[in-house]
């Protein structure tokens, strides 16, 4: 069960969107996917159409509480093969709620370890708190949106740094799955600048699809659809269905 983190501790790069897109066309191939939204703003949650305070039990519950993991999990409107492990914010007293807890970096994976599911894609806060620590303890594979702009490199040392440290002394497991430029403006020339720095640094760990900025997949959340259901013609569309493609073929070289 190949379990994806999604992370960068800098705010609004597309993790929230990659996460929501890549699910959605990873199931749309036949997967089955669980979706697990491990950041207190709940954005994968309202961004699938759900009601943020609608629930009962969210990923809060399943950290401390890992018996009630059925009880949490969403099957979402959308398709048959995606579900949900839905936040809100109750989560954001988790952090403090941790700190005393017996290996309180394990709880997400103790909680994933009870499930069975083809891909498992884990939605982080931009921070590098000890919920995005449990996000990588409990991942194989780390994928990291970048956007292309100005100073798109700064901050990656220090996820880079985290991530061999999670490496070490938690997770032995951990590698790199891709870096995914995301957010980019064909037109201007910075982009291209930024995508050649990146490259440059990341060689071909760098995805080949390159996400562009595009209106549909902005608009997409406030409807509660991934853009497999928006519109699935937008350039925005075909670029994440492209990139559902390429994590199935960079996985099936490392089995
Ligand atoms: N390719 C894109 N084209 C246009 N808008 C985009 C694109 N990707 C993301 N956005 C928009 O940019 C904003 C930030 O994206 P998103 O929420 O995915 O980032 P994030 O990294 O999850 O943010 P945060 O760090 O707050 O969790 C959102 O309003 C989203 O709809
Ligand atoms: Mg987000």
């Amino acid at each position: 069960m190949p379990v994806i983190a999604i992370s960068n501790q800098k705010g609004g790069v597309g993790k929230t969107t990659t996460a929501i897109n890549l699910a959605a066309y990873l199931a749309k191939r036949g997967n089955k996917v669980l979706l697990v939204d491990i950041d207190p703003q709940g954005n994968t949650t309202s961004g699938l159409g759900f009601e943020k305070s609608g629930f009962e039990k969210t990923i809060y519950n399943g950290l401390f509480d890992p018996e009630t993991i059925q009880d949490i999990i969403q099957e979402t409107p959308h398709s048959d093969k995606l579900a949900l492990i839905p936040a809100n914010q109750d989560l954001a007293g988790a952090e403090l709620d941790l700190v005393n807890e017996l290996k309180r970096e394990f709880k997400l994976k103790d909680l994933l370890g009870r499930l069975d599911y083809d891909y498992v894609i884990i939605d982080t806060p931009p921070s590098l708190s000890l919920l995005t620590i449990n996000a990588l303890t409990a991942a194989d594979y780390l994928l990291i949106p970048v956007q292309a702009e100005y100073y798109a490199l700064e901050g990656l040392g220090q996820l880079l740094d985290t991530t061999e440290r999670v490496k070490q002394a938690l997770n032995p497991n951990l590698s790199l799955l891709g870096v995914l430029l995301t957010m980019a403006n064909n037109r201007t020339t910075l982009s291209g600048e930024v995508h050649k720095e990146v490259r440059k640094h990341f060689k071909d760990k760098v995805f080949d699809v390159v996400i562009p900025r595009n209106v549909r997949l902005a608009e997409a959340p406030s409807h509660g659809r991934p853009i497999s259901h928006h519109d699935k013609w937008s350039k925005g569309a075909r670029s994440y269905k492209q990139l559902a493609k390429e994590v199935e073929r960079r996985l099936s070289k490392k089995k």
